[in-house]
């Protein structure tokens, strides 16, 4: 079975894919953390992220990068952002995902465009969102917690520039599949999204 699962920044999708990929004891790919690699090799390489050229020649990262916590770090999820509207690092980094959706025995992927372009046949997929609001406070208290010097406001304005960066792109922009079913967490705890997420994927499997 392959479980697509997208969304915007701080929608609560990886958290939800982690407890689908751990009910369905299937492997898990966080895509966003491909798009941050590149951001990183970008960064230390000293490139320019906006020219497409350069983004590309850090699509070369080793394995090792993805295990990296800075590629966590808020900067670099902005760089990504960046990055990944060019569509020759899309280009890159596309055998890669569907070779890990299409292993046997299937997989959850969560990203932005998985089930538009990475598994348009997958067997269910979700489309995770939340109120920008919402994602902002969960992202500014996480980024309290870890110590970052930021205030709510600056979050808010990071959250919707990226959002209007993911959705704008001519390449893989950040739009629900026709056939995903629509999960909102504004209102929902961790355990309650988890289990509405696992309902909606039941619902879907049945399906096909
Ligand atoms: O999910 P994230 O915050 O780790 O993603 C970082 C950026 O990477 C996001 O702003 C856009 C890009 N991204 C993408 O374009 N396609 C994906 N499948 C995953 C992430």
């Amino acid at each position: 079975m392959i479980i697509a699962v997208d969304g915007p920044a701080a929608s609560g999708k990886g958290t939800i894919s982690k407890a689908l990929a751990k009910h369905y004891h299937l492997p898990h790919l966080d895509t966003g953390l491909l798009y941050r690699a590149v951001a990183h090799t970008v960064q230390r390489l000293e490139l320019d992220p906006t020219r497409e050229a350069d983004a590309v020649a850090a699509c070369d990262f080793d394995e090792l990068t993805l295990a990296d916590p800075a590629l966590r770090d808020d900067e670099i999820g902005k760089l990504a952002s960046v990055v990944s509207a060019h569509p020759l690092v899309r280009a890159a980094l596309l055998q890669r995902q569907k070779r890990f959706a299409n292993q046997e025995g299937g997989a959850v992927l969560d990203g932005r465009d998985i089930g538009t372009v990475i598994a348009p046949a997958a067997d269910a997929k979700l489309f995770v969102r939340a109120t920008p609001t919402i994602r902002a406070r969960r992202r500014h208290a996480e980024l309290q917690a870890r110590g970052a010097p930021t205030t709510f406001d600056q979050v808010l304005a990071d959250i919707r520039a990226r959002d209007q960066r993911d959705s704008s792109r001519s390449t893989a922009p950040l739009v629900p599949a026709p056939d995903a079913a629509l999960l909102d967490t504004s209102f929902l705890s961790i355990e309650a999204s988890v289990e509405k997420a696992i309902a909606l994927v039941e619902a879907r499997r049945h399906k096909s």
